[in-house]
């Protein structure tokens, strides 16, 4: 299988690699698994509560090149996001930006699902409802 040129860059060049104080009220954490194949992706949100806005996306990945790549372009997307845009993004947004392979769609589920994980976790810490999601692809 070939990779996409953005999918190696995301790759080579990981964008907000790192961690987050999840201890802090402001900070969200998604942490999922693939079924598919074991993965495991940590995505964490910073939210300013005044304006809502995201100032700041970490994650780690283990995982292949397409879920590395995946939540790695999803952290780029998150900043300067509000929490209600976050959880719009789609992993077929994902799919068609990296160009994935069918094969490796469920890895930008995986980055679809941390995100939410991630507003529904800085939600809970701050008292306010759960959403909740259909399942996607
Ligand atoms: Fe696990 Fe992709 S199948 S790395
Ligand atoms: Fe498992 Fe990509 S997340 S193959």
């Amino acid at each position: 299988m070939s990779y996409s040129e953005k999918v190696l860059d995301h790759y080579n060049n990981p964008k907000n690699v790192g961690t987050l104080d999840k201890s802090k009220s402001t900070v969200g954490t998604g942490l999922v698994g693939a079924p598919a194949c074991g993965d495991v992706m940590r995505l964490q949100i910073e939210v300013d509560p005044a304006t809502q806005l995201i100032t700041d996306a970490r994650f780690k990945t283990f995982g292949c090149g397409s879920a590395i790549a995946s939540s790695s372009l999803a952290t780029e997307w998150l900043k300067g996001k509000t929490v209600e845009e976050a959880v719009q993004i789609d992993n077929m947004d994902i799919v068609e930006e990296l160009s994935l392979p069918p094969v490796k769609i469920h890895c930008s589920v995986l980055a679809e699902d941390a995100i939410r994980a991630a507003v529904n976790d800085y939600r809970k810490k701050n008292g306010l409802p759960e959403l909740t999601f259909e399942e996607s692809a």
